[in-house]
């Protein structure tokens, strides 16, 4: 009976390990991928995907500034990625006679397309397993310390080595918490332009109201071109440059995917957690993310509030809302779905196993034994510093006024220092001057009440929660103010009285700056309490953090050690860590709640669906109705005659994968991931195969807008398309 039970068990985790979706695997390692992704339908081998000794796909897929993928669609160095990826470069370009941002822009030629300052596009040339070098010398009776000056060393000169005589630039990172070492060999491109962007009301549509979830109807894409030497290699923005010729670009298939359909990604994702124990989940859940919610909600409220007062306003906060509603939004699907998988429980529980594996041999209990109660007593002893880190960021920092606070604080601890001259301190005083009378300018007095509002809002919950206990004198403070039982009041009071929210008293310290003005500075009464929270968590708390993390790093460096051996039938793949990384699932419906499905993909009829001209989020374009109402889609309807906007598909994706492409079984172009669902948002620490999304848009959506809505056909026209 018990071998029947266990062979039943051993089959039921093959099947899992087949059909699992978890995933982000290295490319240099795909080959031991391939059996199992051709089983699920691939039709290409790992070889098409990576290679060294011929162009392969990995040569198609780049990092995309230094936070998001994008991908190469034609032999003349056309990018595509997503429209929240280029904003910032979008923003850029416009000015209220050309807005880009809200009307989109097509560049018409070569000549039309718009440089881009700052924005690096990074093509990987190789990889390496770097493991031995990188650990050269490193003992195991070596404190934390010196094994890190062993191994900085070794990085320092195996990065040397490997770029020699070369343009490239080369990376290491650790994996697996530096159980392993990987080299990254890279092509960095610093003339990157501007080619194309559909108007906010297609690339943000439904806005924050839709972000994170599904279904969706967002066009969110952009194009870029990279721009290199006559040589081909990267080059300084030149006019002489010429566009680069990639060694692989896209092919694309407009015949899409459909339910069941294997499709994988190809990225740069950013960071998950999946081997935290269950005291940090517990964190995480518990602590962490319902503060920065709470925080958050606070700051929301008031910019929501002005945003519907005025046009103006609405502007004024648009991005600044977009980023902080972005997390604030996430947090909250992340700790609903680690609730609802009892992550906390379901780790506790590998713990115990752990455990139990760890006691089973003299040569374990030594190795891995004390582990887990090391964890508990280094992350209880750093829980109250690593709240104070994290109130300190969402609230201390949240409000304008504080900012300029900091910014004050030093100058004045510059003024205090003979070294600096008179010369360099008034500069820093006139920027710090100048930028001030901007942030007040155009409405100066709403502006100032909405953050005088945040900043009262945020310092009470701050002070409530945390502060009574931690910093008392900041009681005696309000103690002895006029208004003892109301620290909002108060709180609102040392704003209006702050030289930072006052006109006149900042132009006199300021303007004409004097370094005995530094006295003044330290004066004002957001500046004594900013400087004495901070003064306080650079003695009693900062330190702490910073241990608590190096030792964690060290615990976590053994623990997955011992996991993986505890476990040599697994296939386990290292946390994302913003290296370039495949990971492949189908496209599949999924059932957010009881009694609800979730079809895989959205069509123009839920744009028309959704559209209201009297909210923002909701404005659908003239010219994008008028297509719709001639059912003028062209070769980009799917096969019943529908117009595909996006699609959902179980791979395992996170922040960075923004921008990447969505490939079918052949390895050809079908989507742009640009988001995860609002219920899947806890795959960074725990992946739920029910549950879990990305988010792609149809890429015949994407060329149906740049050919019929742009007339920007001869930017399709230079890609390959598949017929
Ligand atoms: N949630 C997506 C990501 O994490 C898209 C964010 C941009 N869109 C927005 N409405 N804020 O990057
Ligand atoms: N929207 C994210 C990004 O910008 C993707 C995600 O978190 O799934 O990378």
């Amino acid at each position: 009976m018990k071998r029947i039970f266990t062979t039943i068990v051993a089959t039921v985790f093959l099947v899992c390990n087949v059909l699992a979706d978890e995933g982000m695997w290295l490319p240099l390692l795909i080959g031991q991928r391939q059996a199992d992704m051709q089983q699920n339908g691939m039709r290409i081998s790992a070889d098409d995907i990576y290679s060294v000794n011929h162009a392969s796909l990995k040569d198609a897929v780049v990092l995309f500034g230094s936070g998001c993928t994008g991908e190469f669609v034609s032999g003349e160095g056309l990018l595509l990625t997503n429209h929240h990826c280029g904003y910032s470069y979008i923003v850029s370009h416009s000015t209220v006679e050309a807005d880009y941002l809200t009307n989109g822009f097509w560049a018409s030629d070569r000549q039309s397309e718009l440089p881009c300052k700052g924005l690096t596009v990074t093509l990987l040339v190789y990889m390496k397993d770097v493991t031995d070098e990188v650990l050269k010398g490193v003992e195991s009776t070596m404190s934390e310390q010196e094994r890190e000056q062993v191994i900085e060393r070794n990085i320092e000169q195996v990065k040397k080595e490997a770029v020699k005589n070369t343009h490239y630039t080369a990376t290491i990172k650790p994996f697996y918490y530096g159980n392993q070492y990987f080299m990254y060999v890279n092509e960095v491109f610093r003339d990157v332009r501007l080619v194309g962007a559909p108007p906010s009301n297609i690339g943000k549509f439904g806005g924050d109201t839709d972000n994170w979830m599904w279904p969706r109807h967002t066009g969110d894409f952009s194009m870029f071109r990279v721009y290199a030497g006559k040589d081909n290699k990267p080059n300084d923005y030149s006019p002489d440059n010429v566009p680069y010729t990639p060694k692989k670009h896209l092919a694309i298939n407009l015949k899409g995917v459909s339910e069941g359909d294997f499709t994988f990604v190809f990225g740069y994702p950013g960071t998950t957690k999946q081997f935290l124990t269950s005291d940090a989940v517990n964190f995480v859940q518990n602590m962490e993310d319902p503060l920065r919610i709470k925080m958050r909600t606070i700051r929301l409220d008031v910019y929501n509030r002005a945003m519907n007062n005025s046009a103006a306003q609405r502007l004024r906060y648009a991005s600044k809302v977009a980023s902080i509603a972005n997390g604030w939004k996430k947090w909250q699907g992340e700790v609903k779905g680690l609730q609802r998988l009892g992550a906390v429980e379901q780790k506790q529980e590998r713990e115990k196993q752990f455990a139990v594996w760890a006691a089973q041999t003299p040569e374990r209990q030594k190795q891995y034994g004390g582990l887990l109660p090391e964890f508990q007593r280094v992350y209880a002893q750093s829980e109250d510093a690593r709240l104070a880190f994290i109130y300190i960021t969402e609230g201390l920092l949240a409000s304008d006024l504080s900012q300029y606070a900091f910014r004050g604080i030093e100058l004045a601890r510059l003024s205090n220092d003979a070294a600096n001259s008179d010369e360099e301190l008034s500069k820093t005083a006139n920027n710090l001057y100048n930028s001030l009378c901007k942030l007040f300018a155009n409405d100066y007095d709403n502006h100032k009440q909405v953050d005088k509002e945040i900043f009262a809002k945020t310092m009470s919950v701050f002070y409530e929660d945390f502060g009574k206990q931690h910093y008392p004198w900041i009681g005696d403070m309000i103690a002895k103010s006029k208004f003892k039982d109301n620290p909002e009041a108060f709180f609102a009071d040392i704003y209006e009285k702050s030289i930072f929210a006052n006109d006149k008293s900042a132009k006199k310290i300021f303007e004409k700056y004097n370094r005995k003005n530094a006295k003044k500075i330290m004066a004002d009464p957001v500046v004594a309490i900013i400087d004495g929270i901070t003064k306080d968590h650079s003695e009693n708390h900062a330190a702490l953090v910073e241990q608590a993390a190096e030792k964690t790093d060290s615990l976590y460096r053994h623990y997955v050690a011992g996991i993986m051996e505890m476990n040599p039938q697994k296939d386990f793949f290292p946390d994302a860590n913003l290296t370039l990384r495949v990971t492949y699932g189908k496209v599949k419906s999924f059932e957010p709640m009881d009694g609800v499905v979730y079809k895989p993909y959205t069509t123009i009829e839920g744009i028309m669906e959704k559209e209201n001209p009297q909210i923002y989020d909701y404005v659908v374009e003239k010219k994008l109705k008028e297509l719709y109402n001639k059912k003028d889609y062209g070769i980009y309807a799917n096969k019943n005659g529908e117009l595909p906007v996006a699609f959902i598909a179980s791979n395992h994706t996170t922040g960075g994968n923004s921008g990447s492409p969505v490939l079918d079984a052949d390895g050809n172009l079908v989507g742009i991931n640009f988001d995860r669902n609002w219920e899947g948002t806890m795959s960074d620490i725990m992946y739920d195969p029910s549950r879990c999304r990305n988010i792609s848009l149809d890429i015949r959506y994407c060329l149906f807008i740049i050919d019929k809505f742009a007339g920007a056909k001869h930017l399709v026209e230079e890609m390959t398309i598949l017929k």
